[in-house]
């Protein structure tokens, strides 16, 4: 961090760009950083260009994911330079009290429960993101189900492991909170087990108040009077983004938690006659996401160079033309397009089968290249 300090003490003037990366498809293909992405980020470090990670990834907290960050990256990434999708879920702590968090590893992978050794965080996962961005009682598919087993007929060792592990020392037993009614789903990352937790979302959906086990005969059903569907307090659900396809380890993109979107209102659809299912959305490619990351960059400056500093030109690297680069065009920022993700020329049918608010400024090979070009541009 002292390292980054140093770096940070921009030249007297603010910079005249910064950047915005993208992660999955740009720095990293799952746990792999991308060829130049190390070498890209202490390039700016070195010639104090502010820069900041702006993903649709999520389900571990700030502080844990920037430190697995700093460690794959061989790079130093703190959490005032660092926006996940599910980041702006703080500003609703005061809305909702009982939540359902779904996604991400929903008992800490490795920690504290699943082998013995003490985790950094407790339960770990998707629910401690939960508990410490304030939500007074936080519910998952994990916790629910170690209630009612019976809701997913056919029994998910994964779900139902850890919650028996005896507590280690130094490590409180992470009891599930007793079953109360859910004010909201809250969808972090893309669920483990696209079953049961589909399921426990349909049966909150279809309940009276949140309260798993009811059922609100208003829904779904003709209704003399009083129409198809009636609100019966169920859980308002959030989306924290909706991409379709997202860029792993394997050579082709793997569903995002959009495809789990289309799962969950594909059934509900099915089952209510046709009834949209309401929801919330945030992420990229929405101008709330991109305000909050500029507002983000302009944090940086300020540390550095005073109330004044505002970031005039940046630089987006994205490789989802629905996400990165759609969000980067609406906010006027510069979209850089990206031949190492979800974006392919010859899956795409190549630039000219990109809609015209997804277009890039410029498509570049790679991280390396864009880095090259943002400052041979900017500079
Ligand atoms: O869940 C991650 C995926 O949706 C995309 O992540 O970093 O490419 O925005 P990223
Ligand atoms: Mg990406």
């Amino acid at each position: 961090i002292r390292h980054l300090r140093q770096c940070r003490n921009y030249s007297s003037k603010a910079p005249d760009y910064a950047f915005a990366f993208d992660i999955d498809g740009v720095l990293l293909r799952g746990r792999t950083p991308l060829p130049g992405a190390t070498k890209s980020l202490r390039k700016l470090q070195d010639n104090h260009i502010p820069f900041i990670l702006l993903t649709n990834g999520g389900g571990k907290h700030e502080s844990e994911r920037t430190e697995e960050l700093s460690q794959l990256l061989n790079v130093p990434i703190t959490e005032d330079m660092f926006i996940q999708s599910h980041t702006p879920f703080k500003g609703l702590v005061g809305r909702y009290s009982s939540v359902l968090a779904v996604g991400g590893e929903e008992v800490g992978e490795g920690e504290g429960w699943n082998d013995g050794k003490i985790g950094k965080s407790g339960e770990g996962g998707v629910r401690e993101v939960a508990e410490r961005y304030g939500f007074k009682t936080v519910h998952t598919p994990h916790t629910l189900l170690h209630h009612h087993p019976e809701i997913w007929p056919f029994g998910c060792p994964q779900l139902h492991h850890n919650l028996h592990h005896p507590s280690s020392p130094g490590h409180p037993h992470h009891h599930p909170p007793p079953l109360s009614p859910i004010d909201a789903i809250l969808v972090f990352n893309d669920p483990r087990h696209w079953g049961p937790t589909l399921h426990v979302i349909i049966d909150l959906l279809l309940s009276t108040r949140g309260e798993l086990g009811t059922y609100s005969t208003t829904n779904g059903i003709d209704v003399p009077g009083k129409g198809k569907y009636q609100n019966n307090n169920q859980p308002d659900v959030w989306w924290s983004n909706n991409d379709l396809w997202w860029q792993g380890e394997y050579h082709l993109p793997r569903l995002g938690q959009g495809g789990f979107r289309a799962a969950v209102e594909g059934v509900w659809s099915k089952i209510t006659g046709g009834e949209e299912l309401k929801a919330e959305t945030i992420g990229k490619p929405f101008k709330e996401t991109y305000a909050y990351a500029e507002s983000v960059l302009n944090g940086l400056l300020k540390k550095d160079m005073g109330e004044q500093a505002k970031v005039k030109r940046v630089f987006m690297v994205g490789d989802n033309p629905r996400s990165d680069i759609m969000g980067a065009n609406g906010y006027g920022w510069y979209s850089l397009l990206l031949e190492t993700g979800v974006f392919n020329r010859d899956r795409e049918g190549g630039e000219a089968a990109l809609k015209e608010d997804m277009k890039p400024r410029q498509i570049l090979k790679d991280v390396e290249e864009a880095v090259d070009f943002g400052m041979w541009k900017g500079g």
